[in-house]
This record gives structure tokens, C-alpha cells and sequence, in this order.
């Protein structure tokens, strides 16, 4: 069904929130201090998550308009739409279903008169027997030694997910098989990532949803070739090249046809659906690595973290919902505040990825300027998303989120429980380090949020000798707004609900502004140009003269200085 886009800005909601931003000052303290349920009202939990809105710079009023505003775009229609299986995917006349990824078994999901529930439960089995044979060491190399590292070749959704998943469940991962991740079409990539492999225990996965991509294709024939030289020049192996292959390479596709093409055994091909968008794949066999690093059980509650949260975005009202009300807060930031960019800061090591992984989410999905009837949109879309994990960034970035003259909204992220539980023995004492660093966490948004006035700052003795200006240059504003998400811990299921809850966002941010999050044609020109300039880089004239003025001499510059 393809419903035109309400138009946001022409909504009576939104009429309300230009007046309500307008002289808008936002009063933390005096806000808390006139409403002591502040807090409790403003946290709201989904699933495993604890989530604190109550330091964003929102009133009740705002909050109210916003839902009236989500309702009056008909976010709660397209949401059942995209849960049902219709083609919200306009641009690219595709479902929408990476909720359907994470159904349980019993489920039932018909689109086009397919249970697809059915399938996704097939090629889940057929993932989950393949990373326990290799896990168990019945999957060999052609030598016949057990695999101990796993590489996989994929870039954007096809690795930035697994990686970052990866790396936030190291806890949870076996020791016996490390993973390795080759994305950029750089050499050095490849290079370094494989420079002290063992080729009779490594194993390739070639993800790719397209298999067209060329960093990716690229990179799977860099390793064939790397295979295939090293086994022979170890002299460990001198039977066909195929043989090789079809132990040390499997893939990841919805183009399968490709992947044999490609020689890869269509056996050790894990399938999955055009339905399943590359930045919403990570819990699709695009996730066959973390299959193996964490195994089976750990994947299933992984998906089961998901699920809760897509039932908790699907059956809550909006007024609750925590995803729908994140998505329309930043719809307030970004449209009503002036907010470009939005920081998502982890506390947590293992997260160390997350905002990454977010900016593909969130950028290619809502980084956009039609909508999806092919009209220019009314109004800013999608914000920058960056980050980095606490407490780095405190000693890098936050300088400007704290005394800068941008907005910048942030999520802080935390765990009750540590992964890694250590005591600091100092002067006599013993301290659990978690707790300095959420101290941290705490600190920061309790500073954020309610500055440090001149008056505190002279109480301090600051400026007693220096004068004003140093004073001035210690005051601290506040009123700067952050989400803080907190979960008991950062298992599994609770890393599956933080990505599903960022994926309700997006979608909610995409349906107010009437824009398609899930196509990105935007990547495509480069992509086109690339291909179109490769000849002039390797020396074809005609190719040169055909490039812009300062794309031939930038392509000069590099053909005299190449070595
Ligand atoms: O170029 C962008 C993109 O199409 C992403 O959307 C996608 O995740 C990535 O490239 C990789 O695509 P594929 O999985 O088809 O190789």
C-alpha cells in the first residue's frame, strides 16, 4: 500500500512545537525542583532497558505534542505496515522484515504466500549446524586441521554489525577461534589482517548481500589468492584449487547464483532475503561469524533481546514507548532545537563499536531529501550520529557538548554489572573500578544537565585573584540534553534490544519525516565514478581527459609520486 507522506510541518502538532520552541529556555534545575516525580515520570523501561528522558530538555507539553505529532504522520499505521510485510521499501518495492528475522518458531509472518518464519528458521538451523561443526572442530581445513580463525570479508552492513557485535560479547565468545574482519578495499586491510595466518586453519566467509560489492569481491579474490599461494608454498597441499576453496571459503548472500559463480560450494552458502535491509542484517546469517564466536545459544538470545524489544515498539502506546518517544525527542533536537548531531556514548569498552555501527543505521537510513513519493522533504532530516566510548571521550570531545555553542544530544549508555570485575588496591584501600566509572556516567549527565552557575564557581574561590573572566570561562551552562540507558547487563539479549531499540528510532525519525530509511541510493554515484575513473588512475589518457579539472590533476599528482 502506498500511502502519500503526511507533510510534519503541515500538522497542527507541529504548529504547537514551533511555538513552544519558540523563546524556548530550557530549565533543568528549575524543572526538577518544581516537579519531584521528574525523574519517575520520565523513565520508562523496555525490555531489560532502564531508560532516564527526564535530563532531556522536554516539558510534558512537548512530549505531548510530539506523540500528537507521531500520530498525526500515522506512525502507528506504517509501523504495523512494516511489521505486516508490506512494501514500505518504496524506491526499492521490498517488505521491510528485519523483525521477522527474530520471530520465534511458533510464529507465523505470511508475505506473498510465504510463511517466511518458516524459512527464516531453516537458514537459522542451517547456520547454527555449520558454526557448531566448527566450533567442535568437525569442520576441517583440507589439510585436515581444525579452523582457529575465522575471517570475514564483507563491508558496511555486511560488517560493521558483526564486528561490532563481536566485540561487545568478547565475554561470551569461545577461545578456540578468533574472528578477524577485512572491509576496506585499502590493501593494507587485507594485508595486515592476514599477515600472520596460518592458511590450513583459517576460514574465509564472504558476506555480501548483493555478492556485487567491490570491496568485497575484491578482498574475497586478495584471500583465494592468499589461500591458494601460502598452502602451495607450505607445500601442505597440492590437490585442485576447488578442493581448497570449498574448505576454507562459505558465504553470505541473497545472490547465491553469484556465490557459485564465485566457486564457492552453493552447499556452504548461507541464504538470506532481499526483505532484509544490509544495516538491519546483523541477526540474519550476515551474523554467521558472531554464530561461531558465540555459538548457537548465545545467537538465539541474542535474536530473543531483539524480539522483546520489537514486541515492546509494536504493542506500547506511544505515550511509553521508548523507542517511538527517543525517535521523537530527536525530532524535536534536530527540528525544533537546531541539533545537528547526536553523540551515543558508551560506557562500556565492549561498545566500542556501537556508534559506528550506528552511524550506518542511522545515517543511510535517514540521511535523505526526498520522501518516499519521490517530493522533496519539508523539513531537516537525518542528524550526524557519532561517539565514542566513556570514558575517552570525556578526555577528548565533551569539552564542547559541556561549554560549546551546539546542542548536541547524547545517549549515555551503561551497565550495572561489569564484564570484568576489578579492584583497584590503593593506599590501603580497595576500590571495584565499575564503580569510578559509572561514577563517571553519573557525573557527566548530572553535569550536563545542571552546569555549574558563577555564583557556585566564585563559592569555589575561583576568580578571587583572576578576575571575572576566569570565572566566566568555569561556568558551566547545564540544560545540555542526554538519555541515560541503563541495563543490569550487557549480555546477549540486552545487546540485541539496544540494537533493535536504535533501529525503532530510526524508523520512527524516518516516518515523521516522511522519508524511506531503508533504501540509500545516495551511495551510489561514488560508487559509479569509482569504476568510471579507475582507468585514468592506471594511466588511460582518454579516461583523464574525460575527469574535471581537479580530478585530473589530483590523479596527476598521484601518477607522479607513485613509486
Ligand atoms: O554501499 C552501501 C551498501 O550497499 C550498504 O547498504 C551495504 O550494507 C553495503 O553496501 C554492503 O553491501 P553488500 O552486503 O551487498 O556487499
Amino acid at each position: 500500500m502506498h500511502v502519500t507522506p503526511v507533510d510534519p510541518t503541515g500538522t497542527a502538532a507541529w504548529r504547537r512545537l514551533a511555538e513552544l520552541a519558540d523563546g524556548f529556555a530550557p530549565d533543568l534545575r528549575g524543572w526538577f525542583a518544581a516537579d519531584p516525580e521528574r525523574a519517575e515520570r520520565l523513565t520508562f523501561d523496555a525490555a531489560d532497558l532502564h531508560v532516564d528522558l527526564s535530563k532531556g530538555l522536554v516539558t510534558p507539553e512537548i512530549l505531548d505534542a510530539l506523540v500528537e505529532l507521531a500520530r498525526g504522520v500515522g506512525l502507528e499505521e506504517r509501523r504495523e505496515a512494516m511489521f505486516r510485510g508490506e512494501r514500505i521499501n518504496v524506491t526499492e518495492n521490498r517488505a521491510v522484515l528485519h523483525t521477522a528475522l527474530r520471530l520465534p518458531e511458533d510464529a507465523t509472518l505470511e508475505v506473498d504466500g510465504v510463511n517466511v518464519v518458516t524459512e527464516v528458521h531453516q537458514a537459522l538451523r542451517h547456520m547454527f549446524a555449520f558454526a557448531e561443526r566448527v566450533r567442535s572442530g568437525a569442520w576441517t581445513g583440507v589439510t585436515g586441521r581444525r579452523i582457529r580463525t575465522v575471517v570475514n570479508i564483507g563491508i558496511g552492513g555486511s560488517d560493521l554489525g558483526p564486528v561490532m557485535a563481536y566485540e561487545a560479547l568478547a565475554p561470551y565468545r569461545t577461545p578456540e577461534i578468533e574472528c578477524r574482519f577485512i572491509s576496506n578495499i585499502d590493501p593494507t586491510d587485507a594485508a595486515r589482517k592476514l599477515a600472520d595466518l596460518d592458511p590450513t586453519t583459517t576460514l574465509f566467509i564472504v558476506s555480501s548481500k548483493t555478492f556485487a560489492t567491490l570491496e568485497t569481491l575484491t578482498n574475497a579474490r586478495l584471500c583465494r589468492s592468499w589461500l591458494l599461494d601460502n598452502l602451495r608454498a607450505q607445500r601442505v597441499f597440492s590437490g585442485e584449487d576447488d578442493e581448497a576453496v570449498a574448505k576454507h571459503f562459505v558465504a553470505v548472500s541473497t545472490a547465491l547464483d553469484k556465490v557459485a559463480a564465485f566457486g564457492i560450494d552453493p552447499a556452504n552458502a548461507f541464504g538470506f532475503w532481499d526483505w532484509v535491509g544490509g544495516r538491519y542484517s546483523v541477526d540474519s546469517t550476515i551474523g554467521t561469524s558472531l554464530a561461531i564466536a558465540i555459538g548457537p545459544e548465545r545467537f538465539t538470545e541474542f535474536l530473543g533481546g531483539m524480539h522483546a524489544m520489537d514486541q515492546h515498539f509494536r504493542g506500547t502506546p506511544l505515550e511509553r514507548n521508548v523507542p517511538a518517544l527517543m525517535g521523537l525527542l530527536n525530532i524535536w533536537y534536530g527540528n525544533f532545537l537546531d541539533a545537528g548531531t547526536h553523540a551515543v556514548l558508551p560506557y562500556s569498552q565492549l561498545l566500542h563499536r556501537f556508534p559506528a555501527y550506528l552511524q550506518q543505521l542511522t545515517m543511510e537510513s535517514n540521511g535523505k531529501s526526498v520522501r518516499w513519493d519521490g517530493s522533496p522533504v519539508t523539513t531537516h532530516t537525518g542528524e550526524v550520529f557519532w561517539g565514542e566510548p566513556g570514558t575517552n571521550g570525556q578526555h577528548a570531545f565533551y569539552q564542547l557538548i559541556h561549554q560549546g555553542t551546539h546542542v548536541v544530544p547524547a545517549d549515555f549508555i551503561a551497565f550495572a554489572n561489569p564484564a570484568y570485575p576489578l579492584k583497584d588496591a590503593h593506599d590501603g584501600r580497595s576500590t571495584d573500578v565499575h564503580e569510578l566509572f559509572l561514577s563517571n556516567f553519573f557525573a557527566q549527565t548530572r553535569a550536563l544537565a545542571f552546569g555549574k552557575t558563577a555564583d557556585e564557581v566564585r563559592a569555589e574561590g575561583a576568580g578571587a585573584d583572576q578576575g571575572e573572566a576566569i570565572v566566566a570561562a568555569r561556568v558551566f551552562p547545564g540544560n545540555r540534553p542526554t538519555t541515560s540507558i541503563m541495563a543490569p547487563a550487557l549480555t546477549p539479549a540486552v545487546l540485541g534490544q539496544l540494537i533493535a531499540l536504535y533501529e525503532h528510532i530510526t524508523f520512527t525519525q524516518g516516518v515523521v519525516w516522511g522519508i524511506d530509511s531503508f533504501d540509500q541510493w545516495g551511495v551510489e554515484l561514488g560508487k559509479q565514478l569509482a569504476l568510471q575513473i579507475s582507468p585514468a588512475v592506471s594511466g588511460d589518457e582518454r579516461a583523464a581527459r574525460a575527469q574535471d579539472p581537479s580530478t585530473r590533476a589530483l590523479i596527476d599528482y598521484y601518477r607522479t609520486h607513485r613509486k
